[in-house]
């Protein structure tokens, strides 16, 4: 099917209050008619996520951005900096077009414009923001290619559009500026990339109901997942990160050593290691520069440490 007859599909699904599953340039997601409390039920019912947790809103441009939202002179330069791209703002809300359940009864909002060709049409064509969390079912593994999503979540999608992997493979980076600006998720864009536009960063506090995608399972493998470690035991899988033997049940994340690598194939392999029958997972040690501190707080979310 062609990219313009999957949007059109996409599009009459979103009208008529169902789901669709879509390719953004972080991870794929699960979208509904963000106004529409019924449709973003539907969303939570199919992944199984708790009513409390806050959706982000995906719009096409600043301009219906701000249709949603409050804009201060920080968000409007982070805004023109990297939308579109893998950057989430949360923002004073404004206006209607998000429901409140999406907000999870917030006064606050979560917008981003993807950047991702399919997404990007999608809303230009819906004519409004949808709201898409990732498409996995709550407490696994983003899905970063169009196979994984439908397997997740594809039962109660009425039209899913294929974009093939995602090129970046972490979800993106949540900044909130509601009283001092705080970093509430690392991730694509880097912690030194926003400080440079707007100053340092305050950690999220630590009421986790403002950012429940910090609990601390929400990245979860059903294997015991051991991080930092150099060799495998004997039945481990091992993800590993710069030189390595190829051998049956380990995955390379990046065999040069690259984080931008590691962070795209770091949700698929946790996924094919979760599959091979191993007794655990070992995971490399990470650098936790640049893409690593996304890396590194999305493998301690799947060990099940308190991020
Ligand atoms: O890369 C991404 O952001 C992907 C793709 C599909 O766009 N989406 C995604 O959505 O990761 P989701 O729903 O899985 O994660 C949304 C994150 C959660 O950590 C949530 O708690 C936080 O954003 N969030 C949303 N609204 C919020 C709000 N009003 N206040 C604080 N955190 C909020
Ligand atoms: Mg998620």
């Amino acid at each position: 099917m062609d990219d313009e007859k999957a949007i059109s599909r996409g599009v009459a699904a979103l009208r008529g209050g169902g789901l669709v599953i879509l390719p953004t340039e972080t991870v794929y997601g699960l979208a509904a008619n963000a106004a529409n409390a019924r449709a973003v039920a539907k969303v939570y019912e199919a992944k199984g996520r708790p009513a409390f947790n806050p959706l982000i809103a995906h719009v096409a441009d600043l301009a219906m951005a701000q249709e949603i939202a409050e804009f201060d002179e920080r968000a409007l330069r982070l805004a023109r900096r990297f939308w579109p791209g893998p950057l989430t703002l949360v923002l004073p809300a404004r206006g209607t077009g998000v429901s409140d359940l999406a907000r999870a009864g917030l006064d606050s909002v979560a917008v981003r414009a993807p950047a991702h060709p399919l997404s990007h049409a999608l809303i230009r064509a819906f004519g409004g923001p949808i709201v898409a969390p990732s498409a996995n079912r709550s407490g696994r593994p983003s899905p970063t290619n169009f196979l994984d999503a439908i397997e997740e979540t594809g039962e109660f999608a009425e039209a899913a559009l294929d974009g093939g992997p995602c090129r970046i493979g972490l979800e993106s980076t949540v900044i909130a500026l509601l009283d001092k600006p705080r970093m509430l998720r690392p991730g694509a864009v880097m912690r030194a990339e926003v400080e440079l536009m707007i100053g340092p960063l305050a950690e999220a506090d630590l009421d986790a109901s403002r950012s429940p995608g910090r609990l601390s399972r929400h990245y979860a493998p059903k294997l015991p997942v051991r991080l930092g470690a150099v060799t495998p035991l004997r039945r481990e899988a091992f993800l590993a990160f710069g030189e390595a033997p190829a051998r049956p049940h380990v995955w390379n994340l990046s065999p040069s050593g690259d984080l931008a690598e590691a962070a795209a194939n770091l949700f698929a392999y946790l996924r094919a290691a979760d599959r091979s029958g191993a007794s655990g997972i070992a995971v490399a040690p990470i650098p936790d520069e640049g893409l690593g501190e996304a890396i590194n707080d999305r493998l301690k979310r799947a060990a099940g440490f308190v991020g």
